[in-house]
């Protein structure tokens, strides 16, 4: 059987997955390294990883990520510059001016995207900046800084990296609603005022049966604004134990969502938030669920596996 990366090279699109650096070795390397073109570090380039004291970085698993990739022909999408979670206490603890945390923001994104420069093909730069409704959420860099934040950060980010396609990500705008029609109104505005934005990745953090039904349309209207669309952390969750009928709806979830994609010519791919349940954060966060991702928690492909070689061509 041809590996996914093989069928989704053939149709021109990512096949990806989140990985966890130190595990990239034994069975769970072997698999990222076979089956997936690209790679997103699942949280070694978080701000709270990458400079836990201010001045003072740590890099270890991010490079270890980018070089894996980089032996395996694989591509890196960096994750993620700019979001209200994981950041250091230093930042998050200090009392910044506006002017203050301005420098910060612009020497983090200019050190940690320079440091790849060249080497990554795309750059979450704001990670959920929006609330359900469509407003901005209230975070520090919204508060301290201004709307505004979002077009600085991907100014310095192009700068620092030219190359880099650069995005939004959010999640909870898969299908068309509030949320995913403030991401569509603000990605349209930046566009208009020549701000730096190529794409707009769906994280689709989805629950089994429940894939939404505008999905493809929301696709298109993004790809009609004239940028990419990536979904960047496909998982379908679960209540736990998986039976035979949920993981058979499972793979037709995932199946709706890489026929979504294929059918978008500016849709680039699918990244799953790890590929196997052995590295999942869904039983960590919603307890009594999980089983979400392609692979059971012994490396065994699930139907869901087979659902997405279908969806790329394979058999
Ligand atoms: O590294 C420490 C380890 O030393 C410690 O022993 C252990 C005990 O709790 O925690 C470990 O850190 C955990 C880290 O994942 C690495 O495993 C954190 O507690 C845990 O909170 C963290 O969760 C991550 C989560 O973001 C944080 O919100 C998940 O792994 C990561 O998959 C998840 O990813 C996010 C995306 O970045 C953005 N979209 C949503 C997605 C899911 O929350």
């Amino acid at each position: 059987d041809t590996p996914l990366r093989g069928l989704a090279e053939a149709k021109g699109k990512v096949m990806g997955t989140a990985v966890t650096g130190s595990k990239l070795t034994g069975t769970y390397g072997e698999i990222a390294g076979r089956e997936f073109n690209w790679l997103t570090p699942g949280n070694a380039m978080k701000w709270a990883s990458v400079e836990p004291s201010r001045g003072s970085h740590n890099w270890g698993e991010a490079d270890r990520i980018v070089n894996f990739a980089e032996s395996h022909g694989q591509q890196v999408r960096g994750h993620t510059l700019l979001w209200h979670q994981q950041n250091p206490d230093w930042l998050t603890s200090g009392s910044w001016t506006r002017d203050q945390l301005s420098a910060i923001v612009q020497d983090h994104i200019a050190t940690e995207v320079g440091r790849y420069k060249g080497r990554l093909a795309a750059w979450d730069v704001v990670n959920e900046p929006f609330n359900e409704d469509g407003t901005h959420r209230p975070t520090l860099f919204h508060d301290t800084l201004g709307q505004d934040y979002i077009a600085q950060a991907l100014t310095w980010a192009r700068a620092a990296d030219p190359s880099a396609k650069l995005y939004i990500n959010d999640y909870n705008v898969e299908g068309v609603n509030a949320k995913s029609t403030a991401l569509y109104n603000l990605v349209k505005s930046l566009k208009e005022r020549g701000v730096p934005i190529d794409g707009v990745g769906l994280q689709a953090h989805l629950i089994v049966g429940q894939v939404p039904s505008t999905l493809q349309q929301n696709i298109q209207r993004f790809a009609d604004l004239g940028i990419d669309v990536a979904i960047t952390e496909l998982d379908i969750r679960m209540q736990l134990p998986s039976t035979q009928a949920k993981l058979t709806q499972q793979a037709a979830d995932y199946q709706a969502v890489m026929n979504a994609c294929v059918a978008v010519a500016r849709c680039t791919g699918v990244t799953v938030w790890g590929f196997t349940d052995s590295d999942s954060w869904i039983p960590d966060t919603f307890p009594g669920q999980g089983a979400a991702t392609p692979y059971d928690e012994n490396y065994q492909p699930k139907p869901a596996y087979h659902a997405i070689a279908e969806a790329l061509g394979g058999t």
